[in-house]
């Protein structure tokens, strides 16, 4: 069946100031799991969902992430005059993967904002959202399961998860009913609560389908916390106008913008790695400090 979501928007133009000092020149979205960048793995997985048109909003020193993305010359001539031909198609294989547009976003005032900033790429149809500091590891693609939502509803559908009540306060969290397995409809969303003022433990992460009148939704939000359009905030204000669903999707996401998050993420790749995870294991088990 064909989607109706045929765009992806990741906002990548944001400090990384919780990964300083490793985030002052270079992106936090370049930050290795095993040997691919964070952003590698949303881009694989809008691109296993059936995305095929990708915007980038970036900003000032993100340049190493459009090269990524790029024919990488001298480096493939080089692996093809050494015979490394698995390299090479590998490294081909992540410049074919998608046609990928940027966008700058020339100040970093928020996600709402870097959001807005894809207008004009993204124009009048639903599109996709997702957040590099969020790795999903699923059978099933989450962004594709939320795709398939998506069909069903007609309408904005977020990525929830159930999260400790101590960890409200670094989450949007919502307010809503359930209306099937696994989707709710939205009520209210609150910005990072404290624990005992959370509404529900169903926190928003970084995937989300948005329809297109998100866009005036944002572009009637004033500043909220920090001088920042907040993107919850722009939910909220759609979610007055229109019905908005969350969706509890089917995997395990690791938040890889935390310095803690990032070494689980880390630990856990490299035990499921074909090349390396046994290794990878012995080596744990063998370590004493
Ligand atoms: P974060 O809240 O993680 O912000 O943004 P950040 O600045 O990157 O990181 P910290 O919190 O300071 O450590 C979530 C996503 O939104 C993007 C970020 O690049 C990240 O992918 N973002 C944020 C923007 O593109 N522009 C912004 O103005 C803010």
């Amino acid at each position: 069946m064909q989607h109706g979501v045929k765009k992806a928007v990741f906002p990548v133009a944001g400090y990384g100031t919780r990964f300083l000092p490793a985030t002052k020149a270079s992106p936090k979205e370049m930050l290795s799991l095993v040997d691919k960048p964070l952003i590698q793995y949303v881009v694989e997985e809008a691109v296993e969902s059936g995305i095929d048109e990708l915007v980038m909003v970036t900003g000032r020193h993100k340049r190493a992430i459009e090269d990524h993305f790029d024919i990488a010359f001298e480096l493939e001539e080089d692996l093809k005059a050494k015979g490394k031909h698995d390299l090479l198609s590998e490294i081909q294989r992540i410049a074919e993967m998608a046609t990928i547009c940027y966008v700058r976003q020339k100040l970093a005032l928020g996600l709402g904002h870097a959001v807005l900033t894809a207008k004009r790429v993204v124009n009048h149809e639903p599109f996709a959202v997702l957040l590099g500091d969020d790795i999903i590891r699923s059978d099933v693609p989450a962004l594709k399961q939320m795709m398939d939502v998506h069909d069903r509803y007609s309408a904005t559908v977020l990525a929830i998860q159930e999260v400790p009540r101590s960890q409200t306060g670094q989450y949007g969290i919502i307010d809503a009913d359930k209306v099937a397995e696994g989707v709710y409809r939205l009520k209210d969303v609150v910005e990072k609560p404290p624990p005992d003022e959370a509404p529900s433990t169903l926190a928003i992460i970084g995937r989300y389908i948005f329809t297109p009148e998100i866009f005036t939704a944002l572009e009637q939000t004033s500043p909220g916390k920090g001088g920042e359009i907040q993107l919850t905030d722009g939910i909220k204000r759609l979610s007055e106008d229109q019905p908005v669903y969350a969706y509890a999707f089917q995997g395990k996401r690791y938040d890889a913008g935390d310095k803690l998050g990032f070494l689980e993420a880390t630990v856990e790749f490299g035990l499921r790695n074909e090349e390396l995870g046994e290794q990878f294991r012995e080596y744990l088990k063998r370590l004493t400090l």
